[in-house]
């Protein structure tokens, strides 16, 4: 079945959609971006998605803008046009089409706003126990990764290097400490406290990475947002990264180092318990 994707007001398949190429998305990366997780027809954390997506569009001087009809029903209505029960929402939003190529945008440009479905590689939505590898890399990232750039360019280049040595992600190094992965954030587990990277511009504020933290505050799982180095990561019980499309993720190596006993630990298997009730409660409608 061919996707249905949403582009500028027009609903069309995606093998249709077009854009200028003199669109800033595609000259400068001038855009934001935003990955939503449906499952059950219901969009997970929308509002904190949509919050991030505002202040990302905010940061890079997109002002007041939304699609007719509002964010809200864009995304209801892509789900439901895709008859897609568990999928990924895709939406970006870059700066628009120029005349020429010109680094200013004196505010004249109307937003470029494309939004699409992609299914979710497991059907069942069941989280995986099986860790991944992951290996490290400079942080060669400009100054803003609080924002949701579409300019993505350093994440590919880590995110590649992973698939080239056999692993699933990248780990940014940031002077000496794990900051954040290529598309995900990173936790550990280390003397049983549970630890994060704190909000700043050098990471993006996951929406994973917050209800995670919000679950084990809940629950009495010791937790704090610390940095930590690589060489703390490498010692660490338990390391695991979190996103959208990742859910929670463990990880069983890091580089050639072998995490823990390689094999998931127990804090990873209690939030996964917890993550998953509330997931479930979420979807039952006890919690919006
Ligand atoms: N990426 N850090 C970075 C650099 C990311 O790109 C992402 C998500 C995260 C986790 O954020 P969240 O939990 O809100 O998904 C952290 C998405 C999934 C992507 O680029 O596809």
């Amino acid at each position: 079945m061919t996707t249905t994707v949403y582009l500028n007001g027009d609903w069309l398949p995606l093998e249709q959609a077009s854009i200028s190429v003199m669109d800033r998305g595609f000259l400068f990366g001038d855009g934001v971006y935003e990955v939503i997780p449906v499952y059950a027809a219901e969009p997970f954390r929308m509002s904190q998605h949509l919050e991030r997506l505002k202040r990302s569009l905010r940061e890079i001087r997109i002002n007041d803008f939304s699609p007719q009809g509002g964010w809200e029903s864009l995304i209801s209505e892509l789900v439901a046009r895709n008859r897609l029960r568990h999928c990924n929402v895709y939406l970006q939003v870059t700066r628009g089409v120029d005349r020429e190529r010109d680094h200013r945008f004196p505010g004249k440009q109307t937003p470029t706003l494309f939004a699409r479905v992609m299914p979710l590689p497991d059907e069942s939505c069941q989280p995986s126990a099986e860790g991944i590898r992951v290996i490290t890399y400079p942080d060669i990232r400009w100054k803003r990764c609080d924002i949701k750039a579409t300019t993505l360019l350093a994440n590919c280049l880590a995110r590649q290097a992973a698939e080239e040595a056999g692993a699933d992600e990248a780990i940014f190094i940031h002077d000496g400490y794990a900051i954040e992965g290529s598309a995900s954030n990173v936790f550990i587990v280390s003397d049983g406290k549970l630890l994060t990277a704190p909000k700043s511009d050098k990471i993006l504020g996951g929406v994973t990475r917050d209800l995670v933290l919000e679950i084990a505050e809940k629950y009495g799982i010791p937790c704090g947002e610390e940095v930590f180095t690589l060489g703390k990561m490498l010692l660490a019980e338990e390391v695991w990264v979190t996103s959208s499309t990742r859910e929670i993720q463990p990880v069983k190596q890091v580089d050639d180092k072998v995490i823990g006993k390689g094999s998931t630990g127990p804090v990873w298997h209690r939030m996964i318990e917890l993550y998953t009730q509330y997931k479930q409660r979420l979807l039952q409608g006890e919690l919006k």
